[in-house]
C-alpha cells in the first residue's frame, strides 16, 4: 500500500539513483511544495543538499525567520538566506502595473538566485517542488488549453545558462500526498497546511507601487487577520485568506484625533481548484475583532473593508 513512509522511501531511493554523489541546489520559498522537497532531499542525500532562500522583503511577517528556524535550526538543512529586500524595493520603484511588477519580481528573483548558485562550485542538479497538478497545468498551457490569466513565475524552466539537471521528486504526487509526506518528514503542521502564497508575494497585494511602508503595514495587518482566523477556527475552513493594501487614503477618527491614511481590504475565499471561488462568509464577530485590532494596532490604517466578490468575476488576488 502507498503509505507516506513508502512514498518517502521510494522517492529518496530514486533521488539517490539520479544524483549519485553530486550536490543538489534547491530554491526554498517557505511554501508547502519546496519545503517538502527540502525535507525529502535532506532525508535522501543529507548535506549534499544546499537550499537558497531569497528574502524578497515581500514575504509575510517573520516568514524568513520561520523558514530558517524550521530548516536550518530544527532539521539541520543547509540554507543560505539572501536578504534582498532593498534590491527588490529599488527594482520596483515607480512600477505600478501588476504584470510589470510580476516581471520585475520574477526576473530579479532569478538573478539573485543565480548569483548565489554560481558561488557554489560543485552543484550539478537543481531541485524543484513541481507537483502533478503543475505538470498538467503547464502541459495545458503549451497547448493553449489552460486559462493562464497571470504569469506565474514559480513553475517554469531553468535559466538556459545554468545547465543544471532537474530533480523533481514530487512530480507524480497530488497535494494531499505531498502534505502527508511533509508531516511524516517532521515539518510543522502549520507549514504543511499553510494557505498558498503567490510567488510575487506582497508585491501583488500592495496595489500600485510597492513601498517599504506599505509592505510593513500590510504584513502587520495580514498577521492580525490570520491570527484571528486561526483563533476562531476559520483558517482551515478557508482556502486562502489575506489582507490587501489599498493606496487610497480615507479619513478616520481615533482617540488621538483625525487620521487620513490608507485602507486595508480583507479577502478570504473557499475553493477546490482556485479557478472559481466563493467569498468566505466569515462571522461578523470575527470581522469586527480583526477590523478593530488592525485600526487600533496600526496607526497607518484608517479603515478596513471586506471583499465580497466571487471568482468569477473577480480574481482571488486583487492584482
Ligand atoms: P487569481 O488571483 O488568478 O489566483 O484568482 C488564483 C491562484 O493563483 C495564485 N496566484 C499566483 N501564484 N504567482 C503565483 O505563484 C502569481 O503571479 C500569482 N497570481 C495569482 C493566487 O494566490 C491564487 O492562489
Amino acid at each position: 500500500a502507498w503509505t507516506p513512509v513508502n512514498i518517502i522511501e521510494d522517492a529518496a531511493e530514486r533521488v539517490r539513483e539520479q544524483v549519485g554523489d553530486a550536490h543538489v541546489l534547491l530554491g526554498l520559498s517557505g511554501g508547502v511544495d519546496s519545503s517538502v522537497v527540502a525535507a525529502l532531499l535532506h532525508r535522501a542525500i543529507g548535506s549534499r543538499l544546499t537550499c537558497v532562500f531569497v528574502d524578497t522583503g515581500l514575504l509575510r511577517l517573520e516568514e524568513g525567520d520561520q523558514v530558517m528556524r524550521v530548516f536550518d535550526k530544527h532539521l539541520g538543512v543547509r540554507v543560505i538566506r539572501v536578504n534582498a529586500e532593498q534590491r527588490f524595493l529599488d527594482a520596483l520603484a515607480g512600477v505600478a502595473d501588476p504584470e510589470a511588477k510580476r516581471k520585475v519580481i520574477g526576473r530579479l528573483f532569478v538573478e539573485v538566485f543565480d548569483e548565489e548558485a554560481s558561488k557554489l562550485s560543485n552543484v550539478r542538479f537543481l531541485a524543484q517542488g513541481t507537483i502533478y497538478p503543475d505538470v498538467i497545468e503547464s502541459a495545458g498551457a503549451k497547448t493553449g488549453k489552460a486559462h493562464v490569466i497571470k504569469s506565474h513565475h514559480n513553475v517554469g524552466g531553468l535559466p538556459e545558462h545554468m545547465k543544471l539537471k532537474l530533480v523533481e521528486p514530487l512530480r507524480e504526487l497530488f497535494k494531499d500526498e505531498v502534505r502527508a509526506i511533509g508531516l511524516e518528514l517532521g515539518l510543522p503542521r502549520e507549514m504543511v497546511f499553510r494557505h498558498p502564497f503567490p510567488g510575487p508575494g506582497l508585491g501583488v497585494r500592495i496595489l500600485g507601487e510597492v513601498t517599504k511602508t506599505a509592505a510593513d503595514t500590510l504584513r502587520r495587518a495580514d498577521h492580525i487577520f490570520i491570527e484571528e482566523l486561526r483563533r476562531a477556527g476559520w483558517y482551515d475552513q478557508t482556502s486562502q485568506a489575506f489582507a490587501v493594501f489599498l493606496p487610497v487614503k480615507s479619513v478616520g477618527v481615533t482617540g488621538d484625533g483625525r487620521r487620513y491614511e490608507p485602507v486595508i481590504a480583507l479577502r478570504a475565499v473557499q475553493t477546490i481548484d482556485f479557478m472559481t471561488a466563493r467569498w468566505a462568509h466569515l462571522p461578523y464577530e470575527l470581522l469586527d475583532v480583526v477590523s478593530r485590532r488592525i485600526c487600533n494596532e496600526i496607526s497607518g490604517v484608517s479603515r478596513v473593508v471586506y471583499d465580497v466578490s466571487g471568482k468569477p468575476p473577480a480574481t482571488i488576488e486583487w492584482e
